[in-house]
C-alpha cells in the first residue's frame, strides 16, 4: 500500500459511523451491540488520529434525527454516551486532547450534559489534538439558529446586512474558531451528508468505504488518508491555477 505524506496529512477530519445496526444485525444481535463495538472504533480511531498527528477530529456520534430512533435505542445510546465520558476523561488529559461538543447540547439528558460539559472544562487547555462530538447535532438548525442570532446582534448594532460575510457568519455557528473539515468520512457506504456540517463541508473532500463503522480499523483509516493524498483539491480554481500556487 502507498504510504500516507505525514507532512499533507487533513487538518481537520469528519467522520459519519455508519452501520453499527448493520453490523448487529449481521450477527443476529441487538443493535445495542453495534454501538458497544463502534465505540471501540471510536477509542481506536481516536489514539491512531492522535499518534498520526491529525488536529481535529470531529465524530457524528447523534443526529437530531436520532431522537426518532425507539425509545429503548435513544436511552442505551445515551448510557453508552454517558459511560464512554466518564471512562475517556483520563484517557484524555493522559493524551492531551481537548474536548469540544456541538449540536443542541441541551437536549440530552441532564447527567449526560453535565459530565459532558465537565469533560469539556477538564480538558480545555490541551492542545495536541480536538475531538469534537456532534451529539444532537442537525446541520439546517445549526443554520437556522445561526441566522437568527446575526440577525438580532446586527440589527441591535445596527449594522447593515450588506456586512455579513462567509467570514463573519462562520463564527455565529457552533463551530466557531474550528477550521473546516478537509476529509469526511462515511462508512457503510451511504453516498449522503445526512445534514451534517452542512455549511462546513462546502469544500470537504469525501471518502466512502463500505466497511461498517466497527469493522473500521488503522487500515481503513490509512485508505482514507491515501485516497485524500491523491486528489487535487481545487477550490474551484484550474489545474493549472492550483499547480501554480494560487489559493482562494
Ligand atoms: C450509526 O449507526 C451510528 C449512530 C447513530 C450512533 C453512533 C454512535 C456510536 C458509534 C457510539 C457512541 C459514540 C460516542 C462518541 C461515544 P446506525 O445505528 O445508523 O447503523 P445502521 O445504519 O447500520 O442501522
Amino acid at each position: 500500500m502507498t504510504k500516507i505524506d505525514l507532512k499533507r496529512l487533513p487538518v481537520h477530519i469528519a467522520i459519519i459511523m455508519d452501520g453499527n445496526g448493520r453490523w448487529a444485525k449481521k450477527r443476529n444481535l441487538a443493535r445495542i451491540f453495534g454501538h458497544q463495538k463502534g465505540i471501540l472504533t471510536v477509542r481506536r480511531i481516536i489514539k491512531n488520529c492522535r499518534k498520526l498527528g491529525i488536529k481535529i477530529l470531529t465524530l457524528y456520534a447523534f443526529s437530531q434525527e436520532n431522537w426518532k430512533r425507539p425509545n429503548h435505542e435513544v436511552t442505551l445510546l445515551m448510557d453508552l454516551l454517558k459511560e464512554y465520558l466518564l471512562t475517556e476523561m483520563p484517557e484524555l488529559i493522559k493524551n492531551n486532547i481537548r474536548l469540544h461538543a456541538i449540536g443542541d447540547l441541551k437536549n440530552l439528558p441532564k447527567e449526560v450534559y453535565q459530565i459532558l460539559i465537565h469533560t469539556i472544562q477538564k480538558t480545555k487547555d490541551q492542545d495536541k489534538m480536538l475531538l469534537n462530538l456532534a451529539l444532537s447535532y442537525g446541520g439546517r438548525d445549526e443554520i437556522i439558529k445561526a441566522v437568527r442570532k446575526i440577525s438580532i446582534d446586527y440589527k441591535n448594532k445596527g449594522h447593515s446586512p450588506e456586512e455579513i460575510t462567509e467570514k463573519v457568519f462562520s463564527e455565529y455557528l457552533t463551530t466557531r474558531g474550528i477550521p473546516d473539515p478537509d476529509l469526511l468520512i462515511r462508512t457503510s457506504g451511504e453516498m449522503r451528508l445526512s445534514n451534517f456540517l452542512l455549511w462546513q463541508m462546502a469544500y470537504t473532500e469525501i471518502y466512502v468505504t463500505k466497511v461498517l463503522w466497527p469493522d473500521f480499523k488503522k487500515r481503513d483509516l490509512d485508505r482514507a488518508l491515501i485516497s485524500y493524498q491523491k486528489r487535487e483539491r481545487r477550490f474551484g480554481l484550474t489545474s493549472e491555477q492550483v499547480k501554480k500556487g494560487l489559493t482562494i
